[in-house]
């Protein structure tokens, strides 16, 4: 296994060098960011140690910088003593793991043994690990593009933590199943799932809901009721929709998480409350925030851990997965023809993963035979040739590149040094954008 050490003290650099190399590891080090990406462009390497502070490029930096070349290298932050918030950040950008100065170095060996344990298990039995792992999880999951093991390593990552997490993504790609995987994945899985869709209720109504009131608050409080709040103790709070929340409600929600105490309306006594937040958005929260309709302070707040789910069209290699897996929710036999999949695979899904699963519904139950063909579908894929390019250049570029990159291995037979010849370019380059675009092969 080869190692890179980056630190600029070289006392701790030449330590840690002599230690690993005791236990038989190649071991290289760099004193700074540049030195690092010059030996780990240079020599393959399986795990990197890094300082999160140093001069020229942070760790930081240099940690999302490797994790781009190569997504696959295992990474391990070292961080000052006690510095929760780095941690989070350094989990976020893809670290595998953290320590903390002083490098205990038993534990640092203890960690850097399990990792190679880990990575020889994924080596071997990639995919069988992957199957067992999605059939293991607690909420069913369709779908095994790039795109979706990362968002999943990234869920099981978050899950057991008490950090708020934001799951953004555009209508119908599965906010709400990914919030229901966290809470059972998580220590609070025994504990309530409480839904508040900010979107569905009345800005004169909200207070109660999150927070409750006591009888006879105002008028129409005929009885005590407790808020979402309440209810969610000692479980989960999905805020679905957050981008709804009124400007008045934003203060108060921040008080209420920050102090992790809520009041009753009409209430005297604040009372604690122990919940896990996850909110849920459709809309662009930062640009809110920029233009004044969200607050920035709550927005951090939310955002301690972000997830981003992809929509549909940029992961079309996960449909046949979720095709068979509405299917069998239906109850359904039925078998789409070679041209009837095809034309599923054109359509770009605006309403992403539940309008797929309307179309599916809608075409097993008006379907003529068990086989589905071009004329069961419904009018809207069967007439779809493609919207106009919409999104901006970067994105429309990285439609087109993507296309190219599949048509290549598509003409390859998905033989990967073949395509990478036919475009001119490395195989190297060629798995990068690969994985870089949720690119994996179809089954
Ligand atoms: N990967 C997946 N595998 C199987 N089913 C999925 C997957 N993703 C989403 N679904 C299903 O798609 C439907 C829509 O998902 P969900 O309600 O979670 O989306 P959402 O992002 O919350 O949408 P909205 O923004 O409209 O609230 C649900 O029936 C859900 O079970
Ligand atoms: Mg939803």
């Amino acid at each position: 296994m080869n190692i890179l050490i980056v630190d600029d003290e070289e006392l701790q650099r030449t330590m840690l060098q002599g230690f690993l190399e005791k236990q038989g590891y190649r071991v290289f080090a760099a004193a700074d960011g540049p030195e690092a990406l010059q030996l780990f462009m240079a020599h393959p390497m399986d795990l990197v140690l890094l300082d999160h502070r140093m001069p020229m490029m942070s760790g930081d930096e240099l940690l999302a910088k490797i994790k781009k070349i190569n997504p696959m290298v295992r990474a391990m932050m070292i961080t000052a003593f006690g510095a929760v918030d780095t941690a989070v950040r350094v989990m976020q950008l893809g670290a595998d793991d953290f320590l903390e100065k002083p490098v205990d170095l038993e534990l640092l060996l203890d960690k850097i043994r399990q990792l190679e344990e880990k990575i020889m298990v994924d080596q071997d039995v990639n995919h069988v690990e992957e199957a067992m792992n999605m059939d293991e999880l607690p909420v069913r999951i369709a779908g095994d593009s790039a795109a979706m093991k990362e968002l999943l390593s990234m869920v099981r990552r978050a899950a057991p933590t008490p950090w708020t997490v934001l799951i953004r993504g555009e209508t119908g790609t599965g906010k709400e199943l990914i919030a229901r995987l966290i809470h059972r994945l998580s220590p609070r899985k025994e504990g309530p799932f409480i839904e508040l869709n900010c979107a569905a209720i009345p800005e004169n109504l909200f207070e109660s809901e999150l927070f409750g009131h006591e009888k006879g608050a105002f008028t129409g409080a005929t009885a005590r009721r407790r808020g979402v709040f309440e209810q969610a103790a000692g479980g989960t709070l999905f805020l679905d929709e957050a981008g709804e929340l009124p400007l008045a409600m934003q203060a108060k929600l921040l008080r209420a998480l920050q102090e992790k105490t809520i009041t009753r309306i009409g209430g005297e006594q604040p009372l604690a409350v122990d919940v896990r937040i996850i909110a849920a958005t459709n809309r662009d929260l930062k640009k809110m925030v920029d233009e004044g309709d969200f607050r920035e302070d709550l927005y951090f707040r939310l955002n301690v851990i972000e997830l981003e789910l992809p929509p549909l069209r940029r992961r079309k290699e996960d449909l046949p997965a979720l095709v068979d897996f509405f299917l069998e929710r239906y109850n359904s036999r039925a078998v789409f023809d070679n041209e009837a999949m095809t034309q599923l695979a054109k359509y770009d899904y605006p309403g992403n993963i539940r309008e797929l699963e309307h179309i599916i519904q809608r075409t097993i139950t008006l379907a003529r035979s068990a086989t589905i063909t071009m004329r069961d579908l419904p009018a809207e894929v069967r007439n779809f040739r493609g919207r106009q390019q919409t999104g901006n250049l970067n994105e429309r570029l990285a439609e087109l590149e993507r296309q190219l990159l599949l048509d290549a291995l598509e003409a390859a037979d998905w033989v990967q040094t073949r395509a990478a010849a036919a475009l001119g370019i490395s195989e190297r380059v060629l798995r990068y954008r690969m994985s870089r675009l949720g690119i994996t092969r179809k089954k």
